[in-house]
């Protein structure tokens, strides 16, 4: 059997290099999609120490016309699509009275306009084969609204719950499934707006007493995108060692 093709975005770093690498582990082969071409490639490389034929690109996924072209590259090298880990994304803590429309836009296109083109471009791919996987980056924020987020976020990871659900009804024909992730507070480069003693406080509000782990999130990642999962869809799965119970 050929092994499947998935891209992750924002695979650069943090939570999506590790969803990179535990699909690579199971066999399949990740496309490093990031507005960093530099880590991208780093993570690219880890991949082929694996004896992985991953590849990078790099890319802005909240430009349309620069994932249409991505999602081409792909194509072209590996002649299908069959996983889309929407993950990419970016983090503003700005109090409601300072937020600006530039900073609300930008989070707008980076975390939720990007993960709806993304889908469009690939569905086509997965369409033809009748089988896809879909996994959008959600937050606890998107959940319940979040502790030291900002409100655009939170909105931002709301919306990604209701396009997963719209989404799967109208993919279920094919075979394809769309999930999103609700991680609770996970140690990457995004919490380093936190101060310290916030992320104490914030490690001391999860019952299993400590932040989640990118690999946490890249396992439950993994097995949604495996054949296993095909009978989850339209599903928010929280994963935060207890935070928040909804
Ligand atoms: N860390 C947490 O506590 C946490 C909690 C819940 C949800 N999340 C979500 O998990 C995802 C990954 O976050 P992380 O914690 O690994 O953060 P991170 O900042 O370590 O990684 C984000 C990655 O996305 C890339 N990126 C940013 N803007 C991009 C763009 N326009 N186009 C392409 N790539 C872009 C960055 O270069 C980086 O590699 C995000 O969607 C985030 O909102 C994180």
């Amino acid at each position: 059997m050929r092994k499947k093709i998935a891209i992750v975005t924002g695979a650069g770093q943090g939570i999506g290099r590790a969803i990179a690498l535990a699909l690579a582990k199971q066999g399949t082969v990740p496309v490093i999609a990031d507005i960093n071409g530099e880590t991208a490639h780093k993570v690219a490389d880890e991949l082929k120490t694996m004896g992985v034929p991953g590849m990078s690109q790099s890319v802005d996924v909240s430009d349309v016309e620069a994932v249409t072209q991505m999602v081409r590259a792909v194509v072209e090298k590996f002649d299908t699509i069959d996983i889309l880990v929407n993950n990419a994304g970016i983090l503003h803590a700005t109090p409601i009275e300072d937020i600006t429309e530039q900073e609300w836009d930008r989070m707008m296109a980076v975390n939720l306009k990007s993960v709806f083109f993304a889908s469009q471009q690939v569905l086509p791919y997965m369409k033809a084969q009748r089988w896809g996987r879909i996994i959008n980056m959600s937050s606890l924020a998107g959940r319940m609204g979040g502790y030291g987020n900002g409100v655009g976020y939170a909105a931002t990871k709301a919306g990604i719950i209701g396009l997963t659900m719209s989404m799967a009804r109208r993919v279920a024909p094919f075979d394809i499934t769309v999930n999103s992730v609700a991680p609770g507070t996970t140690e990457s480069a995004i919490l380093q707006s936190f101060s310290a003693e916030r992320i104490r406080e914030l490690q001391g509000m999860v019952p299993l007493g400590r932040l989640g782990k990118p690999e946490d999130i890249a396992a439950l990642c993994a097995f949604l995108a495996s054949e296993e999962a095909g009978f989850i869809t339209g599903a928010v799965i929280d994963i935060n060692g207890g935070m928040f119970m909804g």
